[in-house]
């Protein structure tokens, strides 16, 4: 098993995160390898979402620190955090009567300031994030009349927008149809590959998350129970422990990768 990377721009030292009296996660250590496409699993409630909020200085930690560049995160200014990494929330909600295309221009709120307006580069960058994500003829539709999926993907393209060195994505791939969820994936491997990006996201399927992480992290009960490269961590006594699923781990073949196969329900006799 890999053990935890002890480099990286972005990583959290004794983490202790909480709501009111609920403690979610003690003395958690985390590290984002730089460059790394990283996924983050694990059952609901666990603290996936919990965890990315700590990291995007959405939340405090109640002991512990978030560093980000070697500066404890929380005590950066809002906007200069905002400038290197970028949030995408499990769900959001977009100002009443907005359009798709001023949306996705909020994206680029944090490169502006008293003197820098908007310019050419921020509308091509517009225009761009929204061709990505597939979502240019939506452009002047109101947001808050569209489908699940195309809401989905026009955050998306919000959240990229940022042009970001770092990116947390919450379950980008909710409500989104087969075709549309390798889209954004493949997506997230190029903004990853060719752009050097480091991305972390959470991600229910498993297969899609050993296909796409280069850095996986199984996350349970607010504790990683194994971190490292999906070919390195994926068992069927991993998928057990965290997900309490009995299954069979194959190759995917396709790209050779861990394919879980959940076991069949057995039959009980009457
Ligand atoms: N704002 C909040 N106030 C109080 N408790 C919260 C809050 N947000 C989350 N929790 C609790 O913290 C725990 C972890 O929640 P979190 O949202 O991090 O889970 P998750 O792993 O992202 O789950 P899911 O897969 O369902 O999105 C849960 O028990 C949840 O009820
Ligand atoms: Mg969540």
């Amino acid at each position: 098993m890999g053990g935890p990377p002890t480099t990286g721009r972005l990583h959290g030292e004794g983490l202790t995160l909480a709501y009111d009296q609920r403690v979610i996660a003690a003395g958690l250590d985390v590290a984002v390898p730089d460059g790394s496409f990283t996924v983050i699993v694990g059952p609901n409630a666990c603290g996936k979402s919990t965890l990315l909020r700590a990291l995007a200085r959405m939340l405090r930690p109640r002991a512990g620190h978030v560093l980000l560049d070697g500066h404890d995160l929380h005590t950066r200014p809002a906007k200069q955090v905002a400038r290197t990494l970028g949030l995408l929330p499990q769900s959001s909600i977009a100002p009443d009567g907005i359009t798709v295309a001023d949306l996705v221009a909020r994206g680029r709120y944090p490169h502006q300031g008293l003197l820098r307006q908007w310019s050419r580069d921020d509308e091509r960058i517009v225009a761009e994030s929204m061709a990505a994500t597939g979502v240019a003829a939506l452009a002047d539709r109101f947001v808050d009349e569209l489908s699940g999926g195309q809401r989905q993907r026009v955050w998306i393209a919000m959240a990229i927008a940022q042009r970001t060195p770092i990116l947390l994505l919450d379950e980008p791939t909710t409500y989104l149809d087969i075709q549309h969820q390798i889209d954004v994936l493949d997506l997230c491997a190029e903004l990853h590959e060719e752009q050097g990006r480091t991305l972390v996201a959470v991600l229910h399927d498993l297969n899609h998350a050993a296909r796409y992480a280069t850095h996986l992290i199984a996350l349970r009960e607010g504790r990683i129970v194994a971190e490292g490269a999906p070919g390195d961590i994926v068992t069927a006594a991993l998928v057990e422990e965290v997900f309490g699923l009995r299954c069979q781990v194959i190759d995917d073949p396709e790209t050779g990768t861990p394919l879980v196969v959940p076991a069949a329900r057995r039959r009980t006799a009457v």
